[in-house]
């Protein structure tokens, strides 16, 4: 069964260029499965990331490191069996794109027969070659430049980048740079507004911003933080559009009440014998069972 709307074209990457000299900000959410994927496209995004944020939100890690291909291909092939209608992107994890052309390539190449559209890597002039091999080969990259979380041990942890003149000449050269090595956009995360709207004015690609203000092209938020389903401390960044977590804690434990006094399931969730079965069932006296 098809869950795709009829009336919406399929997002491609081409369209991310076009909604920028449109003005039309773009809407970039995560998800990791079927349902989550479902929810997103309903709700109308413009692209899915199946971000390596898998590892923190759905597997338990305490940062994006330990997630391998395996994990995320996993991941993907679920998200890409909903058949959205956003751009499906897919997350290169660490160590994906880091040894070699060759290995980037290949991994890459994985990620697109699973069904992406398109992956995404972090880093900037380190990465280039990778870029531009995978760009040769047909596989639209988004770049990822500022906090980059695969980078949590080299940044001393998950802190606002490029906040000096130094590195925020830096990261503008490495949008340039992104660009011209072919990405078809760049995620800012984490960086002074200011900064993230400067990017924006130079570059020719659109910006999706997290973390990084309201004047970048589009904007990028975690699917459990946007709907609250993570529960504990909420970073700045995020605005929390529902309380997931706490209405689910709630649905669950009426439904663990009404089964400890009995209210669940009721008639409308039970299935009932036709009346011929009834009244042999009520004449029904067990019989003298023979030894085997
Ligand atoms: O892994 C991820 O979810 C991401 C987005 C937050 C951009 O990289």
């Amino acid at each position: 069964m098809s869950h795709q709307s009829p009336s919406r074209p399929q997002v491609s990457v081409p369209d991310f260029a076009r909604f920028k000299a449109q003005g039309r900000r773009i809407v970039m959410t995560t998800a990791y499965d079927v349902p989550t994927a479902r929810i997103a496209d309903a709700a109308g995004v413009d692209a899915i990331l199946v971000g390596d944020s898998l590892g923190n939100v759905c597997l338990g890690f305490d940062n994006t490191l330990p997630v391998t291909m395996e994990m995320m291909l996993h991941h993907l092939q679920a998200v890409a069996r909903a058949h959205p209608r956003a751009l499906l992107l897919a997350d290169m994890p660490y160590l994906s794109y880091h040894i070699g052309v060759e290995d980037t390539l290949r991994n890459g190449g994985a990620f697109m027969r699973a069904g992406a559209q398109g992956v995404k890597l972090e880093g900037g002039s380190p990465r280039l070659a990778m870029v531009r091999a995978l760009v040769g080969a047909e596989i639209p990259v988004l770049g990822h430049l500022g906090l980059t979380p695969q980078s949590i041990h080299a940044m001393g942890g998950y802190k606002v980048q490029a906040k000096d003149g130094h590195a925020a000449c830096a990261l503008l050269e490495d949008a340039l740079r992104l660009q011209e090595a072919g990405c078809f956009g760049i995620v800012l995360e984490g960086i002074p507004a200011e900064l993230a709207a400067k990017v924006t004015e130079a570059v020719e690609i659109p910006t999706i911003g997290i973390g990084a203000g309201p004047d970048c092209s589009g904007q990028v938020l975690v699917f459990h933080d946007l709907l609250g389903l993570m529960p504990g401390h909420t970073p700045k960044f995020v605005r929390k559009y529902l309380d997931g977590y706490t209405l689910m804690v709630e649905a669950m434990s009426s439904w663990a009440n009404e089964i400890r006094e009995g209210d669940f399931p009721g008639p409308a969730e039970s299935y009932m014998l036709p009346e011929a079965t009834r009244k042999l069932l009520n004449t029904w006296a067990p019989p003298e069972l023979q030894a085997p």
